[in-house]
C-alpha cells in the first residue's frame, strides 16, 4: 500500500522555528516530526511512501534517504515552486496505480487507516475524506455529510457565520487512481478549494470516514508543543511514556547529583546538566545540550545543542538549535529560532518569539 505525503508547505505559522527547518522535520521526542508519521503508516502496512517535497526538499531527503533504516520505501518528487495539494499529488502521478493514501505532512492522529480504507472499499468511493472533530473550524477545511458519510460539502477556512459542523478535513484522504485525470497537469491545484468542490458538483463518490481519537495539527509553535507534552506523557500512541512521570535520559548524559529532575523528562544524548539544576516535565531537552548551575526549566522544549546558563529561567518555553541564554537570562512562553543568544541577565517579554541569529540585550 502507498502514501503520497504531502511536505512542500512553508510553515509560516510555526516560525520562528521553521526558518532552516522544514515543519516535517522539527523535533518531536527527539526524533523528526515526519518519522512519527511514517511509523504509524508502518504500523497499518502502508511500506511505500511518496514524499510530496518543495520548500526545504534536500533537507528531508537527506534525513530521511530511501527509508531503509526504518523498514520503509520511501521515494521523492519536488516541485520546482509550490503546486498546491493536489498540484504536488497529480506531480507523483506516475508513482500510484492502485488506491492510495494522501496525507498532510503535519498531522499526528491515532486514526485507523486499515479500518477506512476497508470503509473506502465498501463504500466504492473515489475518495474517503478522514473527518475529526474540532472547537473551532473557521482554520481548517469544514465538511457536511448526508446520512450515509456521503459528503455534501466542502469548505476550506469558511467564516464564523459559515460554521455548520464542528467536523472537519483530518488531513487524511484514500483516492483511486483515476481521481488524479482530474486535476490539471502543471499547474497550481488545491484539493480544498478547487478539487473537492468540483468532484462534489459533478456528483462523484466522496465519502466521509468519522473519527474520534486523537488529532493534531503542528501548525502553530503551542500545538507542536502539546504534540511533543501529549507524546511524553503517553496520549496518541505507544511511545513508551505511559506512566506520564518517567525520566529517559539518552545516552554519555551527565546529571549532576544535587540535580532534581521531575518528568516526564526526555535528555537525548551527550547532555551535561549541572549542580543544583531543577528540571521539570514536561520537558524535552534535545542531544548535546548544557543546563548550566542552578538553572531552572519546565515545561519547555530544547533541540539540539543549546545552552541554559547559571541561574537561568526557562519556562513554557521553546529553543530551537545552538541557542544560548547566558547567565540569569529568563524566559517565559518564549519561541526562539535557530542560534538565537538571550544576553546575561536579560528578561525575554512573555511569549517573545525570536528570529534565527538574533542576539538579544
Ligand atoms: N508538496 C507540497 N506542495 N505540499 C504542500 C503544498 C504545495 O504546494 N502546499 C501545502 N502543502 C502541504 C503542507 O506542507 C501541509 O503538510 C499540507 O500540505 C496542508 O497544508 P497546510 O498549509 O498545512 O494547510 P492547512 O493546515 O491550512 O489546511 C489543511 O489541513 C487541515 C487539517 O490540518 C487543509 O487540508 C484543511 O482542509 C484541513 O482541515
Ligand atoms: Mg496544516
Amino acid at each position: 500500500m502507498k502514501a503520497v505525503i504531502l511536505v512542500g508547505g512553508l510553515g509560516t505559522r510555526l516560525r520562528p522555528l521553521t526558518y532552516n527547518t522544514p515543519k516535517s522535520l522539527v523535533p518531536v521526542l527527539n526524533k523528526p516530526f515526519l518519522e512519527h508519521v511514517l511509523l504509524k503508516l508502518k504500523q497499518h502496512g502502508v511500506g511505500e511512501i511518496v514524499l510530496a517535497l518543495s520548500h526545504l526538499a534536500p533537507l528531508i531527503e537527506e534525513c530521511f534517504g530511501d527509508g531503509r533504516r526504518l523498514g520503509l520505501d520511501i521515494s521523492y518528487v519536488t516541485e520546482k515552486s509550490a503546486m498546491g495539494t493536489a498540484g504536488a499529488v497529480k506531480n507523483a502521478a506516475e508513482m500510484v496505480s492502485d488506491t492510495f493514501f494522501v496525507l498532510n505532512g503535519d498531522i499526528f492522529s491515532d486514526l485507523d487507516l486499515s479500518a477506512m480504507l476497508r470503509f473506502h472499499k465498501q463504500h466504492r468511493a473515489k475518495v474517503t475524506i478522514a473527518l475529526t472533530p474540532v472547537d473551532d473550524p473557521t482554520r481548517y477545511g469544514l465538511i457536511e455529510t448526508d446520512g450515509y458519510q456521503r459528503v455534501t460539502r466542502f469548505l476550506e477556512k469558511p467564516r464564523p457565520e459559515e460554521v455548520t459542523t464542528n467536523l472537519i478535513n483530518a488531513g487524511t484522504y484514500l483516492m483511486e487512481p483515476d481521481v488524479l485525470g482530474k486535476i490539471p497537469a502543471l499547474e497550481e491545484h488545491s484539493f480544498e478549494r478547487q478539487l473537492f468542490p468540483s468532484m462534489l458538483k459533478a456528483g462523484d463518490a466522496v465519502f466521509a470516514f468519522p473519527s474520534s481519537g486523537y488529532w493534531i495539527d503542528i501548525g502553530n509553535p503551542e500545538k507542536y508543543k502539546q504534540l511533543n507534552f501529549d507524546l511524553l506523557s503517553g496520549k496518541g500512541g505507544q511511545y513508551g511514556f505511559n506512566r506520564g512521570d518517567q525520566i529517559a535520559l539518552g545516552h554519555g548524559s551527565h546529571i549532576h547529583p544535587t540535580a532534581r529532575l521531575k518528568g516526564p523528562l526526555m535528555v537525548g544524548d551527550n547532555c551535561t546538566i549541572g549542580k543544583d539544576v531543577i528540571i521539570t516535565g514536561p520537558t524535552i531537552i534535545g542531544p548535546d545540550c548544557r543546563i548550566e548551575a542552578g538553572a531552572t526549566i519546565s515545561d519547555s522544549i530544547l533541540w539540539q545543542k543549546v545552552t541554559i546558563g547559571g541561574g537561568c529561567s526557562f519556562i513554557s518555553s521553546i529553543a530551537a538549535r545552538g541557542c544560548r541564554l547566558e547567565e540569569s537570562s529568563q524566559a517565559h512562553g518564549a519561541v526562539l529560532g535557530d542560534n538565537v543568544t538571550v544576553s546575561q541577565g536579560y528578561v525575554l517579554k512573555p511569549g517573545e518569539s525570536v528570529e534565527p541569529g538574533v542576539t538579544k540585550g
